[in-house]
């Protein structure tokens, strides 16, 4: 018998990669899926930022860097966020990692620990979780609700506080709802987390992808209220359509960034050397493609919207960022039809070809989550076969009745 560590068997694979992984399985036998599932952009990395990479290929920019990242690309965040947020931060408070999910991971590795509580706004993004447990503590879930737009309420989190509250994470945008955590809430939140000597950590890995111009300058009210316990990860993934490249990055208090460089240093190194430097070139030239990927984003997002909602069963806030609606479809669960919304995805994957994500996946049974990083013709063919899909099985289950 093959014998694991025990931390093996309390994490779970990632169920969104998962959907990815079914998704290429089919399509590599041929058969034609529209995909809904992916959590990434469908754009072409902007040319600029590919220019960047292949001027350091052919410069031999092939070497190790420092673990933390290039002098270069450090700056090149701290001026992002200077440019964007009015926030000051020096080179030794920043650390480049393989995306935002090692940034975060590097994160609760160095901020938690066995016997800690950690709260996490629920849905959540799965791997938030997981990489809690991995790091031995325990997260703690707080709800938030489709009928209040899924608003991240200060209220609800300070409740969840005990003395073990080690830490409280604040995705933002968040996947999969799309909501954002108000200036003023994360305010209240962090005065109170200051007092108590608690972690904030604030994954900002969609912060380019908000629709309307709404305050969200998250980094300034943390630089503001607890500084020396705010930890931000952030990613060139989604908003320079970057994902295969794995560039993001943590920044807080140099003691944190010493750490996570400590741990990064016995697992991955740096961050590829032409990785960097396609990050720095997307970090420090022109914003506009990021502009345009959004508003084509918000024109999807409007269109599905309206397709979905044009069933009256489908019920569905309009999210405020990143790029996924996240419908109810509880109308259409009963005991004798679809049990569950794993059973509804799995069947209109057979019977439609569809991919959607079952909301089991971030703790949000009744739900599933539908990327809109696709084209507008998959968007209007996919709710066309989910509709039909739903149309015949709700007749069906109605006949039974
Ligand atoms: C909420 C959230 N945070 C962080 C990430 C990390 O993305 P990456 O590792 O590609 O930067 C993702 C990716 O899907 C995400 O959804």
């Amino acid at each position: 018998m093959i014998r694991l560590a025990d931390r093996t068997a309390r994490i779970a694979g990632s169920p969104t990669m998962k959907v990815t992984a079914t998704v290429d399985r089919l399509r590599r036998d041929g058969v034609e899926v529209i995909d809904f599932g992916a959590g990434e952009p469908d754009f072409g990395t902007p040319e600029f930022i590919n220019t960047a990479a292949k001027l350091a290929i052919d410069q031999h920019f092939s070497k190790y860097t420092p673990v933390a990242g290039t002098a270069e690309l450090r700056r090149a965040i701290c001026a992002r966020y200077r440019t964007d947020y009015g926030v000051e931060y020096q080179e030794n408070e920043v650390i480049t990692s393989a995306g935002g999910k090692q940034a975060l991971f590097n994160t609760a590795l160095t901020l938690f620990g066995p016997g800690d509580e950690v709260i996490v706004h629920a849905p959540y993004w799965p791997t938030l979780t997981e990489q809690v447990k991995l790091a031995e503590a325990t997260p703690v879930l707080v709800q938030t609700r489709a009928a209040d737009g899924f608003a991240i309420g200060a209220s609800t989190i300070l409740n969840a506080i005990t003395p073990r509250t080690r830490g409280i994470i604040i995705n933002s945008p968040c996947n999969p709802t799309g909501a954002l955590i108000s200036e003023s809430g994360l305010t209240v939140i962090a005065r109170e987390a200051s007092k108590r000597g608690i972690w904030i950590v604030l994954d900002l890995c969609y912060e380019k992808l908000i629709y309307d111009p709404t305050p969200h300058n998250l980094p300034a009210v943390l630089q503001k209220e607890c500084p020396d316990l705010a930890v931000i990860c952030g990613s060139a993934s989604k908003a320079y359509a970057m994902t295969g490249w794995r560039c993001g990055w943590s920044i807080g208090p140099a003691p944190v960034i010493a750490a996570q460089s400590a741990i990064q240093s016995h697992a991955t190194s740096n961050v590829s050397s032409i990785t960097q430097k396609a990050g720095t070139a997307a970090l420090t030239g022109s914003q506009e493609p990021v502009t345009r990927m959004l508003d084509e984003y918000r024109r999807r997002r409007d269109h599905l919207h309206g397709w979905l909602t044009a069933d009256g069963r489908i019920h569905c806030v309009k999210p405020a960022g990143a790029f996924y609606l996240f419908p109810d479809l509880s109308e259409l669960l009963s005991p004798d039809g679809f049990g569950t919304t794993t059973d509804f995805a799995q069947a209109l994957l057979d019977e439609s070809r569809v991919a959607v994500t079952p909301g089991e996946a971030f703790d949000a049974p009744g739900f599933v989550r539908m990327s809109y990083a696709t084209s507008m013709d998959n968007l209007r063919e996919g709710s066309r076969r989910l509709l039909e899909f739903v149309a015949k099985h709700a007749a069906n289950a109605q006949s039974v009745r």
